[in-house]
């Protein structure tokens, strides 16, 4: 029996990571679920999977959800704050973390688990982005187990020989990592209608139903620079080693290339059951719900190369990965205040990558040695993010 704290549970990710467990109540039990506000979606669930403990990071719901608990007669312990989502995550009773909270509020609970050596559903790519070696080194240093949860990585785990050698492709016979990304809602929109965008036809992704945030850098192609930077620390890999390939119809998760020619794939339909079923029961198998391909069903199979006008931010990630971790940082950073300032009506979609533009040209690169500074790092990039969307806005 693995025991499970899921943080972000009332997320894409949480959601579907329940509806496998649920399928398997044998061999899974649920310690803690959290989320920031949403107490009726996880109360809920914490009665449902028998949870023992719940957190709210947002403190000033704890009245409505003390309330909403005692009416519906749920035994769960309650908890309110982001300290509370370290506690769950490091809990000696806990196994298994899934790490789904989205963006840099899901870095401490995240390094968390990594610090207490448990194994660690890697959902939360931006935790990574942020931190890469200190939270790698972390992982070996404390024996925590990351496994990647994100399609393209989970495929590209499962397409790696089973003797990798971390960080040396050709010693395993590897010649390339082919990447792959759909291209989003505006593969083929014209650019003069870029301007016009709105927040409900960037979140309308074809093929994935997601969170807001991460629908949102799926059309403009940041989530496949955030993947890229979380490829290579993932997976010990140089800028070189990876080719970004677009796919639209998402059949497949991502490739590796071998030395001598062969190409293996990762196929499945679009749910994110599969990688989650995958992590959550590795290296053995489990139902997660998903149906096979169809193979009758598959017309188009189409592979090209992402356009620099079309994706301006994909090359933005593509530069911080050159440039060094404290880039990377920022760029994360920035990006997150200049999505949630889309999606808020503040900025249009283009100013998205002009915005996270401006941080990153006027970056100077620092080290970054420990999660603190990490922290500063992007607390720094944050405000220099808004203040340029408040300028404009004047
Ligand atoms: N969705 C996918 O298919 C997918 C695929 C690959 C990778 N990922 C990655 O997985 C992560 C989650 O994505 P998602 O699509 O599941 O996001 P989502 O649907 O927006 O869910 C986010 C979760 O995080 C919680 N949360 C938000 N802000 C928080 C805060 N400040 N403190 C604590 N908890 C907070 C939310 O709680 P409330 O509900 O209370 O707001 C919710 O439980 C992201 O890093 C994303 O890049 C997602």
């Amino acid at each position: 029996m693995q025991t499970l704290t899921i943080l972000g549970a009332t997320g894409s990710i949480g959601k579907n990571t329940l509806d496998v467990v649920k399928r398997h109540t044998d061999k899974y039990q649920v310690y803690a679920l959290t989320a920031n506000s949403d107490y009726q979606t996880l109360l809920s669930q914490a009665k449902d999977f028998n949870a023992q403990h719940i957190v709210l990071a947002d403190v000033s719901v704890k009245d409505d959800a003390l309330a909403l608990a005692a009416s519906m007669k749920v035994t769960v312990k309650c908890h309110f704050g982001a300290d509370a989502l370290v506690y769950v995550s490091r809990h000696a009773e806990v196994d298994t973390v899934m790490a789904a909270i989205v963006g840099a509020a899901g870095l401490l609970p995240t390094f968390a688990a990594v610090e207490a050596g448990k194994r660690v559903l890697l959902a939360n790519k931006e935790a990574l982005v942020m931190s890469g070696e200190i939270f790698m080194s972390k992982a070996k240093q404390c024996g925590a187990t990351i496994l990647p949860i994100d399609s393209e990585h989970n495929a590209i785990f499962q397409c790696l020989p089973q003797r990798f050698e971390y960080g040396d492709l050709s010693a395993s016979g590897i010649s390339k990592i082919l990447l792959t990304g759909s291209g989003g809602p505006f593969l083929e929109t014209d650019l003069e209608l870029f301007s016009d965008i709105t927040p409900a036809q960037a979140c309308a992704h074809p093929n994935w139903d997601m969170g807001q945030k991460i629908s949102i850098d799926s059309a403009t192609m940041m989530n496949k620079g955030l993947e890229f930077i979380e490829a290579c620390w993932l997976f010990g890999l140089q800028n070189d080693d990876i080719e970004i390939v677009l796919h639209p119809q998402s059949t497949i998760h991502s490739m590796v290339q071998y030395t001598d020619g062969s190409v293996i794939a990762q196929m499945g339909l679009p749910d994110m059951r599969t990688p989650i079923a995958h992590a959550l029961a590795y290296p053995a198998r489990i139902q997660s719900g998903v149906s096979p391909l169809d193979f009758s069903q598959l017309r188009d199979f189409t592979f090209s190369t992402p356009c620099h006008k079309r994706y301006p931010n994909l090359y933005l990630a593509l530069r911080a990965a050159r440039m060094g971790q404290s880039a990377c940082t920022v760029l994360n950073a920035a990006n997150e205040v200049n999505v949630a300032a889309f999606l808020a009506g503040d900025i249009s979609f283009n100013d998205i990558a002009r915005f996270n533009a401006q941080v990153l040209d006027t970056h100077q690169l620092v080290k970054l040695t420990t999660i603190e500074e990490v922290i500063q790092c992007d607390n720094a990039a944050r405000e220099i993010a808004q203040s340029a969307i408040s300028e404009s806005l004047c």
